[in-house]
């Protein structure tokens, strides 16, 4: 049993100790995740978690790993990427240089998607690609650009769905059970620790993609993350969220024109 006040007083301590602000993610997926983090490491209270993680740094990097969930894959919800190289890309083109931030990229094969549909459109030459998340852990992945070969079969499906225009298996080397990404694929990509909670806009950027990060934050976290891409993207740019999430309680909902109302793709009209 978690009472509120406890878990209130749990969260604000992780704030203070280490500057991670969950207070504002939907309250019940994070309990449930906790839940399982203590029957996982056969913890009793959360007073007990609270102590454990407070005093051991790595313990805590777990328990950040538990919170955020990382499900990921290449080609995510394939007629995004067709919808991207439809709608968007001849309006990137148009720019001489492209700046893109992927926020909550996980291990990273949202990042070399993008990164091939670029390649494939022309622009990935003048384009960097920032790629962050507050999970350093699944960075770090991500920067080392391997996944899973078992993945490759489902991972060429998507990739055909999204409009691909060459053979999938250009883009990686198998080696034992992995793969690894194209090396000339991340030569523009940015990868970085940001919290979407707590940390400020960097730069400004033409595209912005955020999928399946904002269905973990409630509906004022929501707001203040989508108020933040506005704020980072140039007049006209373009912001993705995930096929669950929409700009329903954010305050600069206005300010967006839908571009793919299924597909989830808006663009910055004022
Ligand atoms: C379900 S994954 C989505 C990955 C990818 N965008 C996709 O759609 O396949 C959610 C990601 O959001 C990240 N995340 C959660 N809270 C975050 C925050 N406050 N700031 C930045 N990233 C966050 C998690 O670490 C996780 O990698």
């Amino acid at each position: 049993m978690i009472e509120n006040g406890e878990y209130q007083q749990f969260l604000e301590s992780v704030r203070f100790v280490y500057g991670y602000d969950f207070t504002e993610y939907a309250e019940a997926s994070v309990i449930r995740r906790i839940r399982n983090f203590m029957e996982t490491n056969k913890i009793g209270s959360l007073k007990d978690l609270g102590r454990m993680v407070m005093k051991d740094e790595s313990a805590f990097e777990h328990f950040v790993q538990e919170i955020t969930v990382n499900v990921t894959e290449m080609f995510r919800d394939p007629l995004f990427y067709k919808s991207l190289r439809k709608n968007v890309v001849n309006r990137l083109a148009t720019y001489p240089f492209i700046k893109v931030w992927i926020a909550g990229c996980s291990t990273g094969e949202e990042v070399y998607s993008m990164a091939i549909l670029l390649r494939e459109e022309g622009l990935l030459e003048r384009t960097v690609i920032y790629a962050t998340d507050i999970n350093q852990d699944a960075l770090q992945k991500a920067k080392e650009g391997i996944s899973s070969i078992s993945n490759m079969k489902s991972y060429t499906e998507n990739y055909l769905k999204a409009g691909g225009k060459n053979s999938f298996s250009d883009y990686y080397k198998a080696k034992y059970n992995s793969v690894l990404w194209d090396k000339s694929l991340r030569q523009n990509i940015v990868f970085s620790v940001h919290n979407l909670a707590m940390d400020k806009s960097f730069n400004e950027f033409q595209l912005i993609l955020c999928r399946n990060v904002l269905i973990y934050f409630n509906q004022s976290l929501q707001s203040k993350v989508i108020s933040l891409f506005y704020e980072s993207l140039c007049s006209f740019g373009f912001l993705s969220l995930g096929n669950k999430e929409s700009l329903l309680f954010a305050d600069k909902q206005k300010c967006f024109e839908e571009i793919d109302k299924k597909e989830k793709i808006f663009m910055k009209i004022k």
